[in-house]
């Protein structure tokens, strides 16, 4: 059993997350689909009940109180989540629906604006399908040409060969901080470098990195960055996009209607500032609050106890899983080189027969492509199990998830 970490009660963090304390099944819940979206802790359902209970109105809009107190709630938040990325100023925050949303805006104004058909897009095997069909939709429209930088045998991005697919036709590149099938962290500052070195941009999917790292957009040097409130510990429907300033002031509004016009003529309409202009129609103002309070919570317990315990726990499961006849792992074998993500498949057991009998046991893992089918052709497989872990797993339930795979091994004599 690995060494309880010192300020880190995870026996009390646990009991603020009510939907772990129920059993699936027959047996207490072990819940590893956290890369899929997290559970929320009680200080995060506090504040969307307590919005919708006393501060409930549109916002930017009436003057009356009720009005005023969801405006600051609202604008409260942005700046809670500029500080939550480091950001320059709450008016480089942009509410989106998620990731999805955010890379979507990018590529539907900055990129439709400003790629030709002689250009290319730069993307990686290793992205979610939300950070490659809206750039392929982006190239179908232009003409321009998406590229991918390849993956080695254990998942990592081959940046040896960088250069052959980074060049001056390069106009924007999007790369995922961290996988969502593998776990692989990519070296999102030194790749910032050798972009801008090109003078290209780019944009990064963090929607695996928000819940376990602080993510400081300005030490990476990046022009975008996505994170979506549900993977860590906020609600669902609501995300972030950042830019810089100057970026924001040149690109084109994403979708059209109320909050994000300044003024509205027969013949055409003038744009509201940054950000509003790109937040048409009434917003996800509880989701907003909700993920606010998300970051309050995860800065509360503190992302280097998070990292060392999350270390720690996939430390040990990976040993563990690593003992399972039959089983193999996909993605980094350095613990340094990996997230709370573990993709594995075992014998010839469908992953989803994995899952469904795991789920008999009161194991919750996710078996599929993970929205990352290139991922799978890398490495010749339909599909892979997915046992992801965040801050409230324990050891305790490393050891259900092996017990439970000795069933899966049983029936299909793995
Ligand atoms: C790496 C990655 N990118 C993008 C997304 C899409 O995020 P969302 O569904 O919150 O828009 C996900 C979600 O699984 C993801 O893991």
């Amino acid at each position: 059993m690995p060494a309880v970490i010192e300020g880190f009660d995870l026996p009390s963090l646990r009991a603020q997350f009510p939907a772990l304390d129920q059993e699936v099944n027959g047996r207490p819940l072990v819940y590893l689909d956290n890369a899929a979206t997290a559970q929320k802790p009680r200080e995060v359902l506090d504040a969307i009940a307590q919005f919708y209970e006393r501060d409930n109105a549109n916002v930017h809009r009436g003057i009356h109180e009720l009005s005023r107190r969801a405006t600051e709630n609202f604008e409260d938040a942005r700046a809670r989540i500029a500080s939550f990325m480091n950001a320059s100023e709450p008016a480089e925050i942009v509410w989106t629906r998620g990731t999805t949303e955010a890379i979507n805006l990018v590529a539907g104004t900055w990129a439709l604006d400003n790629v030709g058909e002689d250009d290319e897009i730069l993307l990686s095997t290793m992205e979610h399908h939300s950070n490659i069909v809206p750039w392929q939709l982006v190239a179908e429209r232009t003409g321009a040409k998406v590229r991918y930088i390849e993956m080695d045998d254990q998942g990592r991005l081959a940046l040896d060969t960088l250069s052959d697919v980074l060049g001056e036709r390069t106009k924007i590149v999007s790369l995922g901080h961290i996988s969502n099938a593998l776990g692989t962290v990519n070296p999102i500052a030194e790749i910032t470098r050798r972009v801008h070195d090109v003078g290209a941009l780019i944009m990064i999917d963090g929607a695996q990195a928000g819940p376990h790292r602080p993510v400081d957009v300005q030490e990476l040097g990046c022009d975008f960055y996505a994170i979506s409130g549900h993977k860590m510990c906020g609600p669902t429907g609501i995300g972030v996009l950042w830019a810089r300033r100057e970026l924001l002031e040149e690109m084109s509004p994403y979708q059209g209607g109320g909050e994000m016009i300044r003024i509205v003529e027969r013949d055409g309409s003038t744009w509201a500032e940054v950000p509003h202009k790109f937040e048409a129609g009434t917003p996800n103002i509880a989701g907003a609050v909700g993920m606010a309070a998300a970051a309050d919570f995860l800065e509360g317990v503190g992302f280097d106890l998070i990292a060392e315990h999350e270390r720690t726990v996939v430390g040990y499961a990976m040993e563990q899983l690593s003992q399972v006849p039959g089983l193999r792992i996909y993605g980094p074998d350095s613990l340094d080189e990996r997230s709370g993500v573990i993709s594995f498949t075992l014998g010839d057991a469908h992953p989803h027969d994995i899952s469904t009998i795991l789920d008999s046991e009161g194991v919750a893992v996710r078996a599929g492509h993970h929205c990352a089918q290139l991922v799978m052709r890398h490495f010749d497989v339909a599909a892979t199990a997915r046992a992801s872990f965040y801050l409230y797993n324990t050891t305790d339930e490393v050891d259900r998830l092996v017990e439970a795979l000795d069933t899966v091994r049983g029936i299909f004599a793995v």
